[in-house]
């Protein structure tokens, strides 16, 4: 009864992976054609902006070719943005504590006074193979997403950064002998029940001046390593798991 169980609930969580997955594969890709839509003209207005600038007299009438300049700069920015995930990783062996350092040392130098890094790493954790920088880059998003959660919150708090491993494992309809689990949790204010179903889509976001990509990145870098990442969330408590595999798997 008890295997039965477990079975059912593997069963479970994988379809319900696949479903997520395949709801932000297809709105990723729709946004990127919007993206490409949008970007193509981008240049043209700029460059009629510019022209336009030359011809005016009247420098006042300047700030409103510099506004138009300044805010096609801004969606080309954001356009680029949504455009950059594909292109394929370039897997070497790397030791996902080596990446953990990078994106503390980076996280510690913009967080605000008040919210401390932890480590809780399992040293004797084996190397993956992966791409250092796209490993960092998700990483660096949930991570940033937690400091800025704490703080947003009481604006202190702490993060910490946990490593682990994971014996026998399904991810992404392949079985694993071993994989590593890189646990980031936070006690901020936790995920707004508005948007908690749709975090790992592009462009929801919850915050005021965020873009709502971090989230959307990093799961399809994970994707591409053949991991998941989950989340669990409740006020004072949120943790993100990225699961990765460690060696190819046996297909199901
Ligand atoms: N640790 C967390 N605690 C609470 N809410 C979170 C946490 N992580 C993510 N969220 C919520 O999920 C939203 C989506 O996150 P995501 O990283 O995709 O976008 P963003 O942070 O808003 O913008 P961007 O990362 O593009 O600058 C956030 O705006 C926030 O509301
Ligand atoms: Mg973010």
């Amino acid at each position: 009864m008890l295997i039965e169980f477990r079975h059912i609930e593997q069963q479970l969580r994988i379809a319900r992976e696949q479903q997520l997955l395949d709801g932000t594969q297809a709105s990723r890709e729709l946004i990127r054609n919007l993206a490409h839509e949008i970007r193509n003209p981008l240049g043209g207005i700029r460059g009629a902006a510019q022209l336009l600038a030359r011809e005016l007299e009247r420098p006042e009438l300047h700030d409103y070719t510099g506004v138009i300049m300044k805010e096609v700069d801004r969606l080309q920015s954001l356009m680029d943005r949504l455009l950059t995930p594909h292109r394929l990783p370039k897997p070497v062996p790397l030791n996902i504590h080596e990446a953990l350092e990078r994106v503390r040392m980076l996280i510690v130098a913009e967080a605000p006074l008040g919210v401390s890094i932890e480590r809780d790493y399992d040293v004797s954790l084996p190397d993956i193979v992966g791409d250092m920088e796209q490993i960092i880059q998700a990483l660096l998003n949930v991570v940033r997403n937690a400091v800025q959660a704490v703080q947003s919150g009481r604006g202190a708090g702490r993060v910490v950064l946990r490593t682990r491993v994971v014996r026998q494992i399904t991810l992404a309809r392949r079985r694993y002998r071993h994989a590593i689990a890189i646990q980031v949790i936070d006690d901020g204010p936790g995920i707004p029940d508005a948007i908690r179903d749709h975090i790992f889509y592009p462009l929801v976001s919850g915050r005021k001046d965020g873009s709502g990509l971090g989230l959307s990145l990093a799961q399809t870098f994970v994707a591409q390593h053949h991991g998941t990442i989950e989340v669990e969330s409740q006020p004072g408590h949120t943790c993100f798991t990225i699961l990765l595999p460690v060696e190819t798997g046996e297909t199901r």
